[in-house]
């Protein structure tokens, strides 16, 4: 008799969900795209470059289609004008997803941090930390003389080389960068031989080059992680986050033991001087959990600002190096300005609009974040004449947007030119995103942008760049899931 009545009951169940189901997309366009397979969706479909099998789909399903990682629906939206205005105009597509094994408190009922906090409390606390980071280096001129000082660290390095082969630029430029990162952070820099600061180098390039070989599967695919800890990666990646972990707390704790409200001197302090003032537990500074926030928060800063920056370095090196005429044009407008004889610095760079329009074009081609940073849609909604459903994941093409040759005519060409005007100005274009746009668009822009502007041009007057005579030609294609050049040997010349 039970029996009966549940399947009745379920029967009855089923067609209420079909009907519903049906009538909600009846009504809407359907997304199109490729075929999958149950539990794995399209993950086989997608190669070891998945931005490559991405940019084909784009060009066959046009503005925007749908794939399955996994179980997990993704639409994919490569038409520039809705890229920005799904992420400018609407709240509800910008979540973020949860993947508690990736998280320093996997046991907080919400994610911490900057990167993937969702909601109020995220908006709060990105207010914050925008307002902070223009008062404590970003964009300023303080920041401007630390970076400088990272920049003369790695001339001196090249110069003691000088002649020899180097085939670790990019762990040079992640060493400089997380000092200037740390710095602006914590008001304390590492010596470059320190063996904490390789520890956290070595760290972040396990993880990465771990995670871009199962092609990211603990992303798409969390359940893996738990039933094949080992195999998987998990328990190495766990490993890495706790001693990330530790080492910001340690930072943390120093400060608080010190911490004086009439001496203000870093971000942390900032944040702590914030921490017992609120009532309101669902602030980012209430209660022990602002701590955890404060940890999280610069774990997050260096996961996301230190192999990003420091890849688009190495990029930067292997176009200007390979690329004829960019290295000539390049030191000819340093010289220009600053006759060889004093740094570059940031004030320089209204009159160097080819070294502008160069690292525009630098971050164009690279496009190192292919499909940028997905979003969630933390509710149903309708765009477009289509349906996102709530959880689906929300990726802009960047690398398809970028080599787009409606948008761009000769994409594949490195051509810095595409950034000037025919009298030798600078030339903003809007389809340029690689910061990526709307309300979460990257917090680090202005730093990334100035870092990479400072590197370049202190190199480049300091040095002539060729490549390795004795090594083969360095090849163009990227690996990993930040697109990264493949190890590259180049010599250096000292410039007199
Ligand atoms: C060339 C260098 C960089 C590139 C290409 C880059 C790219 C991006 C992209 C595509 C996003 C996703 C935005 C979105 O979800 O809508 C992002 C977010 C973010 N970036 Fe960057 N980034 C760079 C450097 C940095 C630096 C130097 C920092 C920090 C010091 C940084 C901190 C962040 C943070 C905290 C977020 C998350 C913002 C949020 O969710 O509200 N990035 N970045
Ligand atoms: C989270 O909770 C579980 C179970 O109580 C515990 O085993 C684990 O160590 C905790 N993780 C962290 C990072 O605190
Ligand atoms: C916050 O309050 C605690 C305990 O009341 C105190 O020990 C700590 O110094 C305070 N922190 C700051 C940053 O004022
Ligand atoms: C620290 O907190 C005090 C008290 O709320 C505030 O007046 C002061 O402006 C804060 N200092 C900084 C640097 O934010
Ligand atoms: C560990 O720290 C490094 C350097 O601060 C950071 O870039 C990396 O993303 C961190 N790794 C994890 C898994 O949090
Ligand atoms: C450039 O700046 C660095 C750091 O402030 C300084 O040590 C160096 O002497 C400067 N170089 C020149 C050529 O002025």
């Amino acid at each position: 008799m039970i029996s009966f009545s549940v399947v009745i009951a379920a029967i009855a169940a089923v067609v209420v969900f079909w009907f519903f189901q049906t009538s909600k997309t009846r009504q809407y366009k359907r997304i199109p795209g490729p075929t999958g397979i149950p539990i794995l969706g399209n993950i086989l479909q997608l190669g070891k470059q998945m931005h490559v099998q991405f940019n084909k789909w784009s060009n066959q399903y046009g503005d925007i289609y749908e794939v399955k990682l996994g179980t997990q629906r993704t639409v994919i939206i490569s038409n520039p004008k809705w890229i920005k205005e799904i992420f400018a105009t609407d709240p509800i597509f910008s979540g973020r997803m949860r993947i508690e094994s990736f998280e320093m408190y996997p046991n907080e009922s919400m994610s911490l941090g900057i990167v993937s906090s969702e909601g109020e409390f995220w908006e709060t606390h990105r207010h914050f930390l925008l307002k902070q980071l223009r008062t404590f280096g970003f964009g300023k001129s303080c920041m401007e003389q630390l970076v400088l000082e990272e920049v003369q660290e790695v001339i001196e390095r090249f110069k003691k080389t000088e002649g020899k082969p180097i085939n670790d630029l990019k762990t040079v430029f992640i060493l400089a960068v997380i000092n200037s990162l740390w710095t602006i952070l914590t008001s304390k820099r590492f010596n470059h031989d320190d063996p904490k600061l390789h520890t956290l180098v070595a760290n972040l390039n396990k993880v990465l080059f771990d995670l871009a070989e199962r092609g990211g599967m603990l992303i798409f695919m969390p359940w893996v992680g738990h039933l094949m800890p080992e195999w998987s990666g998990y328990n190495k990646i766990r490993k890495v986050i706790e001693d990330n972990k530790s080492f910001f707390e340690e930072a943390v704790n120093e400060h608080k033991e010190n911490f004086q409200e009439d001496n203000i001197k870093d971000f942390i302090d900032v944040f702590l001087n914030e921490t017992n003032k609120t009532t309101d537990s669902s602030s980012p500074f209430y209660g022990e959990r602002a701590e955890h926030q404060l940890v999280a928060t610069l774990g997050d800063m260096f996961g996301a600002g230190t192999d990003t920056t420091s890849t688009t370095l190495s990029w930067g090196i292997l176009y200007i190096t390979k690329f004829a005429g960019v290295q000539d044009k390049l030191q000819q407008e340093i010289k220009t300005v600053t006759e060889n004889s004093r740094n570059v610095s940031l004030n320089d760079r209204p009159s160097m609009p080819y070294t502008t329009a160069l690292i525009d074009e630098i971050l164009r081609y690279s496009s190192i974040t292919p499909g940028g940073v997905q979003h969630r849609a933390t509710e149903d909604k309708e765009f477009k004449g289509y349906l996102i459903e709530k959880d689906t994941w929300i990726f802009p093409n960047l690398h398809h947007l970028h080599h787009n040759p409606a948008i761009w005519g000769d994409p594949e060409t490195f051509r810095p030119e595409r950034f000037l005007t025919e009298d030798g100005k600078f030339k903003k274009n809007e389809n340029l995103i690689p910061f990526q746009i709307g309300r979460r668009q990257c917090v680090g822009e202005s730093l990334a942008r100035n870092t990479i502007f400072l590197f370049l041009a202190n190199i480049f007057r300091s040095f002539t760049i060729s490549f390795d005579p004795s090594a083969p030609e360095p090849s163009l294609d990227p690996v990993g899931l930040i697109l990264t050049p493949q190890p590259f040997s180049v010599v250096m010349k000292e410039r007199s």
